[in-house]
């Protein structure tokens, strides 16, 4: 199955850090996956290695602390994987907190990933993927909603990509859902 980016910008690096309805995902998958990290070492979203300097997370993410680490190489944010400084980061120059238009960013380690057998960079989509085509969504934290149970393994939920033009539809109505930072768990 491929992996694609699109799905990820939505949902991997979701600050409200909440999986619901997925599994724990196997060992040998999403070695892309990366935890954005605080200085207590606490996670607080999810991200994608792009290559050996550079990670994708999304903008709400990178509001939220101005000094924070990338940690790779591990699927249990309590135990393993290796930690990169923060060179720099961005968010997307669209990006619009009032209804999370462009809600992308990206962050520069200070010095390169090194990729392993638990470390590897995301196999970007050529083209955008088709209705209906499977995605992976992955990341830690709350199992259900509302938040009771929290896991510190990595989750993944398989689930459909819907048409831009379906997702234009939708995005247009989430104003009244919209998280804001008071609300945010991170
Ligand atoms: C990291 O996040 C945790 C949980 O929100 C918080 O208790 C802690 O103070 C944060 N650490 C820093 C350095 O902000
Ligand atoms: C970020 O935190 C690290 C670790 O405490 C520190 O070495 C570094 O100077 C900080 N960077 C900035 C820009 O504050
Ligand atoms: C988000 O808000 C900006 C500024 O108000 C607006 O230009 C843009 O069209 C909005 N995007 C969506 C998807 O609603
Ligand atoms: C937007 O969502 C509300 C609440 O679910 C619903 O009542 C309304 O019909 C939706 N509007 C559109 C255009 O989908």
């Amino acid at each position: 199955m491929h992996i694609f980016l699109v799905s990820l910008l939505f949902f991997t690096a979701a600050e409200e850090t909440r999986i619901v309805n997925g599994a724990t995902a196997s060992n040998e998958q999403y070695l892309y996956q990366a935890s954005l990290r605080n200085l207590t070492n606490v996670h607080f979203c999810g991200a994608s290695v792009l290559n050996t300097r550079w990670v994708l997370t999304s903008a709400r993410c990178l509001s939220l602390y101005t000094n924070f680490t990338v940690v790779v190489g591990t699927h249990d944010l309590t135990t393993g994987g290796v930690t990169y400084q923060v060179e720099t980061y961005t968010k997307h120059p669209s990006y619009d907190p009032a209804n999370l238009s462009y809600d992308a960013g990206i962050v520069k380690t200070l010095t390169t990933i090194v990729y392993s057998s638990t470390v590897r960079s995301i196999v970007l989509a050529p083209t955008i993927p088709m209705a209906g085509t499977i995605g992976a969504v992955t990341g830690w934290g709350y199992t259900t909603y509302p938040s009771t149970t929290f896991s510190n393994q990595l989750q993944v939920l398989n689930t459909k990509l819907i048409s831009q033009t379906e997702c234009q539809k939708q995005f247009s109505n989430l104003s009244y859902v919209l998280p804001t930072y008071s609300n945010l768990r991170v």
